[in-house]
């Protein structure tokens, strides 16, 4: 296991991934029934900008920091505000230093009825991850596989929550895992509303993953993608794609006011795009 998600935190994929998974989250406490946030592959929780790892790549300078530069238009405003105001709220000065990973993000949207379980491989981004939320009640670290977490943690006892499923692409069969756990955690627990993350370097794998999902006959799948620039293989990643089965019934209207506008701020040459579409209908 090489990678590192501190060499990578707050760019450009983060920036649809924690876009996404903030209003998923706003979107279920519009009940105040109690709901689970499973991440299976959490990493170590929240990032020092200023750490060596952040430094040396510098990838945020090119997401979250060009998002937190630029002038939001009305429409998108309201939707990158819960993802937002948790990032401003651990930068109170002027200068971005901490950014919040998946588990930060999600522990600062929980209401006290919410809980969150958190599942990570490396052993010492496990450690970091722990020591992060010890005595936190409310939060569960385990020291798993995450493949093993999405098969076997749901359906979570409160019924109602929502899956991140965001896995390091280190292994060449990671879209098969995510394609196949998915479809067997959706045919244990159909109303969980589950958010896949992944790169969008190689057409081919994201098309046969969709393929795969369609092929299962899932319901209500949605499609999010976000590309700072032309995708290839060999080539660092300029794009991501998040796939979403039962997304809030807002989330495809909330993207078209806000995915072109950051395809913008975030372009780093021609090809900078959005694309948003349903899989599979309801
Ligand atoms: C993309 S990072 C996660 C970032 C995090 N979700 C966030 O948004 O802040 C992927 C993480 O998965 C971990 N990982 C890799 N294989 C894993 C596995 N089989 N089960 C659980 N975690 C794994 C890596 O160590 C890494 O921390």
């Amino acid at each position: 296991m090489n990678y590192r998600h501190a060499y990578h935190a707050g760019n450009i994929g983060d920036v649809l991934k924690h876009l996404v998974l903030a209003r998923c989250i706003s979107y279920m406490q519009r009940k105040d029934a109690a709901f689970r946030i499973i991440d299976t592959h959490a990493g170590i929780g929240g990032y020092d900008l200023q750490a060596e790892e952040t430094q040396k790549t510098g990838e945020w300078q090119q997401g979250i920091a060009k998002v937190l530069a630029a002038d939001v238009p009305a429409k998108a405003a309201p939707v990158l505000a819960d993802w937002l105001d948790v990032v401003k709220g651990l930068n109170p000065g002027t200068e971005l230093t901490q950014y919040p990973g998946s588990p930060a993000l999600a522990r600062a949207l929980m209401r006290p009825q919410d809980r969150l379980t958190l599942t990570e491989l490396h052993p010492a981004d496990f450690e970091t991850l722990a020591a992060r939320f010890e005595g936190d009640w409310q939060v569960k670290t385990i020291h798993l596989d995450g493949w093993l977490a999405l098969g076997s943690f749901v359906p979570p006892k409160e019924k109602r929550g929502l899956v991140l499923i965001d896995p390091a692409f280190e292994v060449t069969n990671e879209f098969e895992l995510m394609a196949d756990g998915m479809i067997k955690a959706w045919k244990r627990w159909r109303s969980g509303m589950y958010l896949a993350w992944y790169p969008l370097k190689d057409r081919k794998s994201v098309e046969r993953f969709h393929r795969t999902l369609e092929e299962a006959e899932l319901r209500d799948v949605l499609v999010l993608e976000l590309n700072a620039g032309y995708n290839s293989p060999d080539r660092p990643m300029k794009g991501s794609g998040m796939t979403i089965i039962n997304p809030p019934f807002t989330l495809a209207e909330e993207m078209r006011n806000t995915l072109p506008w950051l395809a913008e701020v975030l372009a780093q040459g021609p090809g900078a795009s959005a694309r948003i579409f349903q899989l599979l209908d309801e």
